[in-house]
């Protein structure tokens, strides 16, 4: 039996729904201990209740009084591109909007001719790089979308990449397919013909390869509408994927409305989510993501109603949105930063965002997002005495130890590991 103890944490952050109460929102133990077993969680509890005698066999080690905290969770990113945009940077700075640099050649589609020319090896070795980044700032679980391929060969090609992935990455992956990412140039003027193409042809082979947990789609003005949006995800769930939907990123087109009806597991962005839209998602049991780091780095000023969606019922989940346009930011403890200094979330929301919310926003709440007994131990040491410092230490790296499916990591064995990413 593989079995460790983990002693002498100052604040063990369970976040577990069963611990929590009004005075302790996030179930956390003082003093706490942590046992792991096999790869999964199988005590939790004071450290005064241990007694060592009592696991002979066991291997210890000692927290120095540090917080633990579940795995953190990215659940929204774009991981798999090959090619960069950094020059749409400095457009944006010199005042052009995301969206009018699409329309002048930019954008999505960009990124779309660089990954159809990249081989599955480079697109391989390109976002283990990037996953090994996030799994170095405390990241072990990512959500990666396809949607740089855009036509069959290439959206498969990115998708068996991930696959591959899944099996040897150092984090768990969990991809999704996201062929309404944008309008292939090949169907440019012919939105309709290409949900044709990605009902009838992608989505069927995708379900049946078993390449995809979630289909995702890009339900904004330019790109896919609420009915074209609709057909995808409809056709989705019969091919039995799960469903996530890109929904008020830029305006309100009824997007939360869909994606709460279809009762998806979320729905994205929501910058401009009207109060009907909340409503729809409070109804369907659909998760917010709210991706701060987008609105941070377009220069958006209004970002998601963080605050009127807790209020409304509907679980928060935050992520990073990674990718090469709208937010190139991989950090997901700035991304909890932001939504702090931005959206008003205080710590507390801010840390069930990216766990216990996270994990439902990929339907892995039974699995993981608390330290709970049964659950798959993954968890992150932070060198803090209070787990409001980790929102407080703004831009610090403070994790010193990761724990994936029990296996342990310092920080400095995964920042051995890795390579420059260009
Ligand atoms: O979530 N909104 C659509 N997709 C990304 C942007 C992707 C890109 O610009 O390459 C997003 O913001
Ligand atoms: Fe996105």
């Amino acid at each position: 039996m593989n079995a460790l103890f983990i002693q002498n944490i100052g604040q063990l952050v369970t976040v577990d729904p069963a611990r929590m109460t009004a005075d302790n929102p996030l179930g956390m133990i003082e003093n706490g201990a942590i046992r792991f077993e096999n790869g999964t969680i199988a005590w939790v509890g004071s450290a005064i209740e241990i007694n060592r005698v009592d696991y002979p066999n066991s291997q210890w080690m000692d927290a120095h009084g540090r917080v633990l905290l579940p795995g953190l969770i990215d659940s929204h990113t774009h991981t798999i591109f090959a090619g960069d945009r950094a020059n749409e940077f400095e457009m944006r700075l010199q005042g052009k909007s995301y969206l009018e640099i699409a329309q002048a050649g930019g954008g999505i589609l960009k990124t779309v001719q660089a990954t159809r020319q990249a081989t599955p090896e480079e697109l391989s070795a390109l976002t283990l790089q990037r996953l090994k980044r996030m799994l170095a700032l405390g990241v072990t679980t990512v959500e990666v979308k396809s949607g740089y391929g855009l036509d069959f060969e290439s959206e498969l090609k990115c998708l068996r990449v991930l696959q591959a992935l899944r099996a040897q990455a150092p984090v768990s992956l969990v991809p999704t397919y996201m062929g309404a990412h944008d309008i292939p140039p090949e169907y440019q003027g012919r939105t309709d013909a290409y949900v044709d193409q990605v009902c009838e042809v992608q989505i069927p082979v995708v379900a049946e390869q078993k390449l995809a947990d979630f289909c995702d789609v890009f339900c904004e003005k330019g790109y896919f509408d609420v009915a074209q949006s609709r057909r995808i995800l409809e056709t989705a769930r019969q091919h039995g994927l799960k469903l996530k939907l890109h929904a008020e990123e830029f305006c309100d087109l009824g997007g939360a409305k869909l994606a709460g009806e279809l009762q998806a597991t979320s729905a994205d962005h929501l910058l401009h989510v009207s109060d009907d839209g909340i409503a729809a998602l409070k109804a369907g049991g659909t998760v917010a993501t709210l991706l701060p780091g987008t609105a941070f780095y377009l220069r958006i000023k209004e970002y998601a109603p963080a605050l009127k969606l807790i209020a409304a019922g509907v679980p928060v989940a935050l992520a990073t949105d990674f990718n090469p346009g709208s937010c190139v930011i991989d950090n997901l403890q700035l991304i909890m930063a932001l939504a702090c200094l931005q959206m008003n979330m205080p710590p507390v929301e801010v840390i069930k965002a990216v766990t216990i919310h996270a994990a439902q926003a990929l339907d892995l709440q039974h699995d993981r997002g608390s330290l709970t007994v049964g659950k798959r131990a993954d968890a992150v040491l932070f060198d803090i005495h209070s787990y409001n410092e980790l929102l407080y230490r703004v831009g610090s790296n403070l994790l010193t130890d990761v724990y994936v499916a029990g296996q342990h990591s310092s920080r400095q064995q995964l920042e051995a590991q890795l390579q420059p990413v260009t």
